[in-house]
């Protein structure tokens, strides 16, 4: 197929044009660069340099291509950012979203799929959370993401346009080519491995009074290279079925879990400052993944805590200063 991919040059974009690119797609990647790294993008595919917020520019450019598929993996990602400028994550993730899957209609794509969060539940009580939960976003960045699916669902309804928002919870790991390199880090896992090599201060651990086994707060964490796959049986599967899947694998871990994870396979300690709970962190949130198993057949393979922590832990070494200048 012919895929249009937007934020290939991110985290999880360049790992999904890796693939694409592996099972022989026509890949065509369109990334601002905003938080994405140009070093990242997958050579065997096709790079263009815009913006989501240029509908005119989308609209000839997806003409132009006729793309058979869409995944829109581009996103401005951070929730307290997304507290303090609303502006920016609506503009991206909202109107972003629509002006592509505008100029994906014009050009009579018939599938899409996107990035999208546990982050558009909140902080539900019950556990795990199945695609049924309330959805109840806390920060516009759960809103945005949660406002552009009910935009999907109306264009399904509307055009037959069928699409699948893939509701991640914590995506972690490498593949051999691409890593986590965001800068600011925020994540967990790549926050650790950073503490242990010295590049970033001890790391904050908030809250050690959670009503949880060891006090700390447990998510879900998924290997990216499992999540990919998921977005490739989407793909294969996408002309009968359609809607939200949350990808998680249920488990969960704590941060005292990952933190000791992380020590033992650097073997060194991860140095860390004890902190008090953040606002509106939930103490557990993990997924019900049986949809994407009953609908996708989708398996985790990758996913425990020594895979992913190890695979971002090589990656790391043999990418000291990630995708920036090796003098950094
Ligand atoms: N990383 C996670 O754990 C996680 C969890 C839940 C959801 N998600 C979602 O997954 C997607 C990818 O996340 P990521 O961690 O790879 O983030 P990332 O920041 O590494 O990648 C996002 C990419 O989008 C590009 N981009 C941003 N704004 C753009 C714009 N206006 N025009 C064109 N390109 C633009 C960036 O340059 C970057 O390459 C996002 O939509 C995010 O909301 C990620």
């Amino acid at each position: 197929m012919r895929v249009f991919v937007t934020g290939g040059a991110g985290y999880i974009g360049s790992v999904g044009v890796e693939k694409l690119v592996d099972a022989g797609h026509e890949v065509i990647v369109l990334d601002n660069l905003r938080t994405g790294q140009a070093q990242s993008i997958e050579p065997g595919a096709k790079t263009v340099q815009g913006d989501l917020r240029d509908a005119g520019f989308l609209t000839d450019l997806l003409a132009d291509i006729k793309p058979d598929a869409v995944m829109h993996f581009a996103g401005a990602t951070i929730v307290p950012e997304s507290v303090v400028r609303p502006d920016l994550y609506f503009g991206i993730n909202l109107i972003g979203g629509y002006n592509v899957l505008e100029a994906a209609r014009a050009a009579g794509v018939e599938r899409f799929i996107v990035s999208s969060t546990a982050a558009v539940y909140g902080a539900p009580e019950e556990m795990p959370i199945t695609e049924q939960t309330a959805t109840r976003p806390l920060s516009p960045y759960g809103m945005s993401k949660l406002q552009f699916e009910q935009l999907l669902e109306a264009y399904e309804t509307a055009y037959g346009i069928r699409w699948i928002a893939f509701r991640y919870f914590n995506v972690a790991g490498a593949t051999y080519k691409h890593g986590e390199d965001h800068r600011p880090e925020t994540h967990l896992i790549p926050n650790c491995l950073l503490a242990v090599a010295g590049r970033r201060p001890p790391l904050d651990l908030f809250g050690t009074d959670y009503p949880t086994p060891d006090g700390t707060a447990i998510r879900d964490y998924v290997h990216v290279d499992d999540l990919i796959d998921a977005h490739m049986l989407g793909l294969e599967r996408i002309d009968s079925v359609s809607g939200p899947i949350n990808l998680g694998t249920t488990a969960g871990a704590s941060v005292a879990e990952v933190v000791a994870a992380a020590e033992t396979v650097t073997g060194q300690e991860v140095p860390r400052v004890y902190r008090d709970r953040r606002a509106g962190d939930a103490p557990v949130l993990v997924a019900d993944g049986a949809r994407a198993r009953a609908l996708l057949g989708w398996e985790p393979s990758r996913s425990t805590l020594d895979q992913m922590i190890g695979s971002a832990w090589d990656w790391m070494q043999r990418n000291p200063n990630g995708y920036g200048d090796p003098t950094d």
